[in-house]
């Protein structure tokens, strides 16, 4: 009992900072958040290709290839973020993103070539590609502004900008296709 409740007293514990360790904590922290995403969008340059070919409709597929080209964008904006930091350019693996990529890859394998089926759930998986992205340039703008990085902020809000617009253009064409294919029928 007695051990207990001191074990529960060490977890409470907060480890106080000076203001100066806190700010180069949280700069440490953003780098290594940064190589994370780096790493995240150089490997759906490799991705995208893959579904822009898999998938059925002209709309889809050109909305992977539009976006392709945006990724290439974003890893070369993340390369100018690493030279304001004065950091040499470095990727860390994202599992996330290696997983959000293999879900793709299995609705290929899942789904029949030529169908809206397929499109639907290449669709889904792009979508929480989207979502991830989101939420680290989400993230990551915000703390940019918190370690005074004004000039980093403006940045991956272009980036974050973007992939907002994609995910909502994936939605639409979504309802497109389920619309389509239903009139097909
Ligand atoms: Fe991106
Ligand atoms: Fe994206």
């Amino acid at each position: 009992m007695a051990t207990t409740t001191k074990k529960k007293q060490q977890e409470k514990e907060v480890v106080l900072q000076t203001r100066e360790e806190f700010q180069s904590a949280l700069l440490n922290l953003f780098t290594d958040e940064i190589k994370d995403i780096y790493w995240a969008e150089k490997h759906l340059t490799q991705a995208l290709p893959k579904m822009e070919n898999a998938a059925t409709s002209d709309g889809l597929k050109e909305a992977f290839a539009n976006h392709l080209k945006q990724t290439l964008l974003h890893v070369e904006r993340l390369e100018q973020v690493f030279e304001l930091l004065g950091e040499k350019v470095q990727a860390r693996k994202c599992d996330a993103m290696e997983g959000l990529v293999q879900e793709g890859e299995s609705i290929i394998e899942d789904t029949a070539k030529g169908t809206a089926t397929r499109d639907v759930g290449l669709i889904i998986a792009a979508q929480k590609v989207e979502h991830y992205e989101i939420a680290a340039y989400g993230s990551l703008t915000q703390l940019a502004k918190t370690i005074g990085r004004e000039d980093i902020a403006v940045i991956l809000g272009k980036t974050l900008s973007e992939e907002k617009e994609t995910d909502a253009l994936l939605t639409a064409i979504a309802e497109d296709t389920v619309n389509y294919n239903a009139t097909a029928e």
